[in-house]
């Protein structure tokens, strides 16, 4: 059987991805580090809390990868809306993923390029677009282009304007485009799927939108992981 990997931030986006399985699990915990696993289908499903932001993100995914060697990576979760067309809920599948907060200007290198790395951003491939692209007929309001990832929760305006037109992403959040960057070292196809929580400042005040509808999103979030591993 092949091992899945599937990273959380939070416990609530990682309690929804659990219950969207409806399995009984293992606990394990090692170090700092806790995941669980489960049978499903014909994976062995790992589930794992990374904590919020890029460092924990690619740590967890790191130490992940080296346990389990796992098929396929997946990020699940929720994210602020960068564009005016998505609403609450909705889903964003990245096509690309951009650490928007790399700023090597000095050497004029543009906004979010890694120094002497061979990419600028990280892709899903080709067969994970495949089924990502399936998943779109399949269920309602889900959108494919770019996610940016910082160390920072986006709440005002002028900012989510910025990453917009800067990087032309749909949405905004601070793990998925490290987690692609670790997967893409190890060579191990990556995935990340989210949902929106938040307009990050556009409109309302980010973090009380976010307070009030993680829930909300990370159960659409969660929903997309049985149906995506059913394709797989
Ligand atoms: N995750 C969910 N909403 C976010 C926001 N506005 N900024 C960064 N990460 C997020």
């Amino acid at each position: 059987m092949k091992n899945i990997l599937i990273i959380c931030a939070m416990q609530e986006e990682l309690d929804a991805v659990l219950d969207s399985f409806k399995k009984s699990y293992e606990t394990i915990k090692i170090k700092n580090f806790t995941y669980y696993k489960f049978i499903h289908n014909k994976f062995i499903v790992y589930l794992v809390l990374s904590g919020i932001g890029k460092v924990n993100a690619a740590l967890v995914t790191q130490f992940m990868v080296d346990r389990i060697l796992p098929e396929y990576v997946f990020n699940i979760g929720v994210a602020g809306c960068l564009v005016d067309n998505l609403k609450f809920g909705d889903i964003v599948i990245a096509s690309s993923l951009v650490q928007h907060d790399v700023n090597v200007a000095a050497f004029d290198l543009p906004l979010g390029q890694i120094p002497r790395m061979d990419v600028f951003d990280f892709k899903p491939n080709e067969y994970l677009l495949s089924i990502a692209a399936k998943i779109k007929q399949q269920i309602p309001n889900i959108n494919i282009g770019r996610i940016v990832s910082g160390d920072q929760f986006i709440d005002d305006r002028a900012t989510a304007e910025f990453l917009r037109t800067q990087f032309s992403a749909l949405a905004c959040e601070m793990e998925g485009a490290a987690i692609a960057h670790v997967c893409y070292f190890n060579d191990i196809p990556c995935l990340v799927i989210r949902s929106l929580s938040d307009l990050s400042g556009l409109e309302n005040n980010a973090n009380h939108s976010f307070l009030e509808l993680k829930q909300m999103a990370s159960d659409h979030a969660a929903k997309v992981a049985p149906i995506l591993l059913a394709h797989l």
